[in-house]
């Protein structure tokens, strides 16, 4: 069985102070809680430390929102893996849409990140999807394939990766992929993952939707058979909005 996995990207949200204040208050709630799925909250990165400290006795998993590929050097401006896992990340989401159409990642940049980021212990969390245009012209299946295909490009083993299927005009519109839209994608991800990788990797293989996830529409997404919890943006900000989306997930 896979357990569902439900982590909370912040985005550019929150000074250290707010975030340790949101992180406090979502780890208390989980801690008592405990929930069955795994929960993981990715604030920005001068707020990983401090998150890092709250959160760790509740087993909320700390995950950070990108990285570099080189370990240290003349990049004004980057994070290494190395240092991520240094400050307590178990996670690093990677080749989120912001990043691709915002900052210029390619599937060769999103790839080298996975590949460092995997090296250095962490787990990837690699995000792919459509953009609208994209689902318009009926080339949503192409595009999730090849993004998947190239991010994990010399990637030879996947136990420690997730997948996000975050359809990109799903993305903080308001718009949520159908249940039934949400799930083609997973199950043509699913068999693009054993074709690579086998019948036992894709099987075990967590496949989380991002994109609108809300407490009102997360139950039915994630009763879909290949979606195994959410990647949510807006709603993870807020404290009760988040809890019911993990409870939600069971
Ligand atoms: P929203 O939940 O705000 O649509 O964001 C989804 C997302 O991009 C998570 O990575």
């Amino acid at each position: 069985m896979r357990r569902t996995i439900i982590v909370g990207n912040w985005k550019m949200n929150n000074t250290i102070a707010e975030s340790v204040e949101l992180a406090t208050a979502i780890a208390e709630k989980v801690g008592a809680a405990k929930p069955e799925c795994e929960v993981g909250i990715a604030p920005t990165f001068p707020a990983l430390h401090e998150v890092g400290k709250v959160i760790e006795w509740s087993g909320v998993k700390l995950a950070a929102q990108n990285c570099h590929y080189e370990d240290d050097g003349a990049f004004t401006g980057e994070v290494s893996a190395r240092m991520l896992a240094a400050a307590g990340c178990s996670y690093v989401i990677l080749g989120h849409s912001e990043r691709r159409q915002l900052f210029g990642e390619t599937s060769d940049i999103v790839n080298r990140k996975v590949k460092k980021a995997l090296a250095e212990g962490l787990r990837v969390i690699l995000c792919v999807g459509e953009t609208l245009d994209e689902r318009e012209r009926g080339v949503t299946g192409e595009i999730v394939t090849a993004q998947v295909v190239e991010g994990l490009a010399e990637v030879a083993d996947i136990s420690n990766l997730v997948i996000a299927y975050e359809p990109v005009w799903a993305i903080g519109t308001g718009r949520t992929a159908t249940k039934e839209q949400a799930q083609e994608v997973h199950a043509s991800i699913r068999s693009t993952i054993e074709g690579l990788y086998g019948e036992q990797a894709a099987r075990h293989l967590r496949i989380q939707y991002g994109g609108s996830v809300k407490p009102s529409n997360a139950a039915e997404l994630f009763g879909m058979p290949d979606i195994d919890g959410g990647l949510i943006g807006g709603a993870s900000l807020k404290v009760e909005d988040f809890m019911a989306i993990i409870e939600a997930a069971g």
